[in-house]
């Protein structure tokens, strides 16, 4: 796979990449501005206004404008002024089965879509809906917090395997990984991208 910025933009509104993988081309192309810098700060937000005396490295989160449709479909919610209990759209759910077949190969039916709060609920669910107490965990670290924790809201166990270096990226220590499964081992946690490695991995 590769990834090159596209030539059709002007430097400061460079949004537009092309993406090659092995079955498509993927062409996406909008106006945005990666350039100017937004303070955030006292904006209530964890990464600058916890501790502002520290520069913010410790926090996946991102310092770029949401993109303008995103703004625009916030404002245009926001414009209407009631804000009673939510449903998915229909829209959403077509998003989301289109993106899992494109660009994931899944076919999801969407009665299998439940819409959660974020990845850590999410991650609690799995563990509760697939390990009987007392079944194990296993995922591999470093690895963002909640994927070491929320075994616990399942009383299952957990079973951690370091990640190792390999031809100076980080990668899968995978004897460690087939010593370590065991028959109650039911579940597999993969952070992908990783975080805090920052690697991406594919099939391969
Ligand atoms: C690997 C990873 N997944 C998920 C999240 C957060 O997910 P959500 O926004 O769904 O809570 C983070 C936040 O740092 C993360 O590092």
């Amino acid at each position: 796979m590769s990834i090159t910025p596209s030539p059709l933009l002007p430097f400061k509104a460079r949004a537009g990449l092309v993406i090659t993988s092995q079955n498509a081309e993927i062409r996406c192309e909008m106006n945005f501005d990666f350039d100017t810098v937004v303070s955030r700060r006292s904006t209530g937000c964890i990464k600058y206004d916890r501790k502002p005396d520290l520069d913010p490295f410790w926090v996946a989160d991102m310092d770029f404008p949401s993109t303008p449709p995103i703004l625009e479909a916030l404002h245009r919610r926001v414009d209407h002024g009631i804000f009673g209990y939510a449903q998915p759209h229909t829209g959403l759910n077509e998003a989301v089965i289109d993106y899992l077949k494109n660009r994931r190969g899944a076919t999801v039916p969407l009665e299998q879509i439940i819409h959660l709060g974020g990845l850590v609920p999410a991650l609690s669910l799995a563990i509760r809906a697939f390990c009987q107490p007392g079944e194990a965990v296993m995922t591999c670290t470093p690895v963002y917090p909640p994927f070491i924790g929320t075994h616990h809201d399942g009383k299952a166990q957990l079973i951690a395997v370091d990640h190792i270096m390999v031809d100076g990226r980080w990668s899968f220590d995978w004897e460690a990984l087939e010593s370590a499964v065991t028959p109650e081992t039911k579940v597999f946690l993969l952070c992908n991208p990783q975080n805090p490695l920052g690697r991406v991995f594919f099939c391969q």
